[in-house]
């Protein structure tokens, strides 16, 4: 039984609004997907595949030899997350088998710490059906009207407060045995924006192993500061 990474990078990045897709944005000098394979492209993890858009022109203008040969590019990328995860599996199940561990996490967190990957490995790879890191929700939630978004409406109101202490935010790296997950993520219907809740919907409780607000997904322009201070400080 062996691990892989596969990172969905064939997104445009529409919240940050940049010229370029995020995941070349550079950070401290280096796009943005420079870090986050970094972050996993390490024991004992064998290959990592990166899922781009058809069309990507610009994976091939870096460099990537610092991964020295551990890195794929897969030019399958579809027009959802989850179409863009499930072509990258279905593609590298010539190299993977069913059995091994895939490690799904995302372009857009690149200041995952060694030691949340660690812990994920060690605590999922003894588990059943896998699992994820995620973190504790810290602030307190509300429930707005449904339909209302928030970023164009003049005004919005709370409808209620969640009880927060049942609500966990998901992050990657989500970690699942690539047969079950190309499973899932075949048979998922709805919206599927992580594969944590396409394992779900099979029936199954994937495993929650605790992660840390530095694994922080780059969405919003403010963002990307504070992923390149984290970084600084490593
Ligand atoms: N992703 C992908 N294929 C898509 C959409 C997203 O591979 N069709 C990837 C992104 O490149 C990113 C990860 O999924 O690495 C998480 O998505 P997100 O942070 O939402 O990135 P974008 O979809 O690019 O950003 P936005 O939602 O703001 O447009
Ligand atoms: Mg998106």
């Amino acid at each position: 039984m062996s691990y892989f990474a596969l990172i969905p990078a064939a997104g445009s990045g529409s919240r940050i609004g940049a010229a370029s897709p995020k995941q070349y944005l550079p950070l401290l000098g280096k796009p943005m997907l420079h870090h986050s394979i970094g972050c996993v492209a390490r024991a004992p993890i064998e290959t990592v595949f990166v899922v781009l858009a058809p069309g990507d022109a610009a994976f091939a203008q870096h460099d990537w030899s610092a991964f020295g040969g551990k890195v794929e590019p897969l030019y399958c990328g579809g027009g959802t997350r989850r179409d863009s995860v499930l072509n990258g599996l279905v593609a590298a199940m010539d190299v993977v088998d069913a059995d091994d561990w895939v490690l799904v996490h995302d372009a857009a967190r690149p200041c995952l710490p060694h030691a949340d990957l660690e812990r994920l490995i060690d605590e999922v790879s003894v588990d059943e059906v896998g699992g994820l890191l995620a973190l504790a929700v810290a602030e307190t939630v509300k429930r707005v009207a449904l339909g209302v978004d928030a970023a164009v409406a003049d005004e919005v109101r709370v409808e209620c407060t969640e009880d927060r202490s049942r609500l966990w935010l998901a992050q990657t790296p989500q970690m699942f045995r690539a047969g079950l997950l190309a499973q899932a993520l075949r048979d998922a219907r709805g919206v599927v924006t992580d594969e944590a809740s396409a394992v779900e919907m099979l029936g199954l409780h994937p495993r929650i192993v605790r992660g840390s607000r530095r694994n922080l997904k780059v969405t919003f322009p403010e963002d990307m500061a504070i992923a390149e201070s984290m970084l600084g400080q490593e």
